[in-house]
């Protein structure tokens, strides 16, 4: 078996494939980790059969919808999962073939509803069903400690306790453990008694995790985060630097339309000189009066750099092919002592 692992923070990837016949699968691959993922592959000469999420993340970004429609891979998930764009719905003891590897779905619900283990192997990828020392939260959507305890006692850990256990998190930089290490030393494992654990499991009292909401929504729709959104953007749009814009500020470039996309107080109080004005909200309705010239070169200014990355990106697509997006924003222009003009401008922007 090929295997890799990897971490981003605290969440776990990993991949696995066969080396006879170079078939390959990603489980809870994540977002920011689609071109390291690729690259292992080529490196070991593995082909994607797979894309796997364990189960319906709430805490990080899945890679799943954007890999599997790259690369035309199937999504894999349990078929508790709700996402619409799961291509194979695994039940409980089935099987993913994978060249000569059998992987076995044992379905774990507990954290989620749709949480599964994958034993292949020596090996289990237990999702956050059993983490090293600890187990999921249940407190989130479709969480429920009794299912858990189920899902452990009477399901997990009754597999051989060699096998060694991979979980979808660790954020102390462990790799792996097993599960006779977990049955002896995790704090969670020790109140095997069925209402002593679902009490301990009601009372951690656990912060809701960055990203909920993002996490779910993203996750469960296959929409884009708003990470993703911006790099798309940033994908197809130049940038200039502050210093680039000041010189040509300066100068005055009279080629130049340096276009503030951000509301008109932010623009009253303080903007590059010469600067037009024409929020971000507004610019796909007076695209047309304000900028009828396609061809001119444009300088997008907003507070941070990133509404004006996407205001850039509109603009290329709507054929202005001169329009680049300031590198950083105000905030970093007024942080460099830049020259600053509040009010209006004469030409009555
Ligand atoms: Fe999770």
């Amino acid at each position: 078996m090929i295997f890799e692992q990897i971490a981003t923070g605290g969440c776990q990837s990993y991949l696995i494939g066969c080396s006879d016949t170079c078939a390959a699968a990603l489980v809870d691959p994540e977002i920011s980790q689609i071109d390291r993922y690729l690259a292992l592959a080529s490196r070991h000469g593995l082909r994607f059969h797979y894309v796997i999420d364990t189960h319906t993340h709430a805490d990080h970004f899945s890679a799943t919808q954007q890999i599997g429609h790259r690369l035309r891979v199937p999504i894999a998930m349990h078929q508790a999962s709700p996402q619409p764009f799961v291509d194979v719905r695994l039940g409980d003891r089935e099987l993913i073939v994978l060249g000569r590897l059998r992987i076995q779905v044992r379905h774990t619900p507990g954290h989620t509803r749709d949480s599964m283990c994958l034993h292949v192997e020596d090996r289990v990828f237990t999702g956050d069903t059993l983490l090293i020392g600890a187990t999921g939260r249940t407190d989130l959507p479709t969480g429920d400690p009794a299912a858990l305890h189920d899902s452990l006692f009477n399901g997990l850990l009754q597999l051989d306790p060699e096998l060694k256990v991979f979980p979808a998190h660790d954020y102390k930089g462990r790799t792996h453990s097993t599960l006779a290490q977990e049955l002896a030393s995790n704090p969670r494992l020790q109140k095997r008694d069925r209402e002593e654990f679902i009490e301990m499991m009601r009372n951690l009292n656990l912060s809701t995790p960055t990203h909920l909401t993002e996490a779910l929504r993203t996750n469960m729709t296959g929409g884009k985060t708003v990470a993703q959104l911006l790099a798309d953007a940033a994908a197809i749009v130049p940038f200039m630097s502050l210093d680039g814009l000041r010189t040509l500020a300066d100068a005055r470039h009279p080629d130049l339309i340096v276009l503030d996309v951000r509301e008109r107080d932010a623009y009253d109080e303080g903007h590059v000189p010469g600067a037009r004005h024409l929020p971000r909200g507004q610019l796909e309705l007076r695209v047309n009066e304000e900028l009828p010239d396609p061809t001119r070169r444009i300088v997008t200014v907003c507070e941070f750099g990133r509404i004006s990355t996407l205001a850039a990106a509109t603009l290329r697509e709507l054929g202005f092919t001169r329009v680049v997006a300031l590198d950083g924003g105000m905030k970093a222009w007024r942080a460099a002592d830049f020259p600053l003009v509040r009010g209006r401008e004469p030409y009555g922007a």
